[in-house]
């Protein structure tokens, strides 16, 4: 098949596009940067370079192709991530409508049922409605949980300060996910013969911050790491001080809060949903320690 994959070499579409072409498949590789053409090429791909903004752009990098992979990159140059996430919805509806695609596979989240209150997963909830709305177009929506690769942004912390840590309890359930299980999700759904609007979850693990603290500690060698709950007011704070803007800063403590409910959970839990991923926690906390160690 003929298949167009967004988001550049990036955490997901990296191992997507690899395993993709390792199953015999034509795929284009959608990236920004024109740096990036060599690699998306080594890879076996074709490289298309513009922006997923631009809808003309969009349209001829779709054009042929039997399934496109959508995703909203994240980006901290904008200041209201629910209208950044629905502008790129839109310009991939206009795209998919102009090249006659008739199949996507769209990169959504966990907690994308809950309209606000969630930080930028709300953008994803956005974008869901607005690809749902185009008619005759076959729509999968992949609701991962948090990805582990999360967690090196906390490297600094843990470095600096001896501790891991956001605003919730130590005892708090997460439900985790490596990229790679991801991509093998969408993999499977691009190959397979979904039709309508739906959704599919996928996690490869779950926890509570204080035992996915304990196995990252375990693996760097600190095995009395602890997890230590902020103050949403302190965790914004602490973020602002390793470098994250103001607006994402409290978008980011908007989704924690998110996390301590529970609400991101609910239609996870409600659609029956286990962790089927290969990659579990004490596999991903070796991939940690060799960065944490790097
Ligand atoms: N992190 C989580 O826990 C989590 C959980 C659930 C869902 N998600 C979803 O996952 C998404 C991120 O996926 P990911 O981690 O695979 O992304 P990623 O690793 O951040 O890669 C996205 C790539 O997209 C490219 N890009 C950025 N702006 C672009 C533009 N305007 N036009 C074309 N390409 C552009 C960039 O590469 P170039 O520089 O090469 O263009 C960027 O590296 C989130 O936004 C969210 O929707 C995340």
């Amino acid at each position: 098949m003929k298949i167009t994959v967004t988001g550049s070499l990036g955490n997901i579409s990296k191992p997507l596009a690899k395993q993709l072409i390792a199953a015999g498949h034509e795929v284009t590789v959608v990236s920004s940067n024109p740096d990036k053409k060599a690699d998306i090429e080594a890879l076996g791909a074709t490289a298309a370079i513009g922006s997923i903004g631009d809808a003309e752009f969009l349209s001829s990098a779709f054009s042929g192709a039997d399934v496109v992979y959508t995703m909203v990159p994240p980006s901290f140059a904008v200041n209201d991530y629910r209208k950044y996430a629905s502008d790129l919805a839109h310009s991939y509806a206009a795209a998919i409508k102009s090249a006659g695609i008739k199949r996507i596979v769209n990169l959504s989240s966990i907690g994308a049922d809950v309209d606000g209150g969630t930080g930028p997963i709300a953008g994803m909830h956005d974008a869901e409605q607005i690809l749902n709305a185009m008619p005759d177009v076959a729509v999968k929506h992949i609701r991962p949980g948090i990805f582990y690769v999360n967690l090196y942004a906390n490297i600094g912390m843990i470095k600096n300060l001896g501790f891991n840590g956001a605003n919730y309890s130590a005892d708090t359930r997460l439900v985790l996910v490596h990229p790679n299980d991801i991509a093998a999700v969408i993999a499977e759904e691009i190959s397979g013969s979904f039709t309508g609007k739906s959704v599919r979850f996928v996690s490869s693990d779950e926890s509570t911050a204080g035992a996915v603290t304990t196995a990252l500690g375990v693996a760097i060698g600190q095995p009395d790491l602890k997890w230590v709950e902020f103050t949403t007011e302190q965790a914004i704070g602490g973020m602002i001080q390793a470098g994250v803007p103001d607006y994402f800063a409290h978008l980011y403590a908007e989704m924690y809060t998110a996390i301590n409910t529970g609400i991101l959970w609910t239609a996870y839990d409600a659609a029956g949903t286990k962790p089927t991923g290969k990659t579990k926690l004490a596999d991903f906390a070796k991939e940690f320690a060799i960065v944490y160690g790097a």
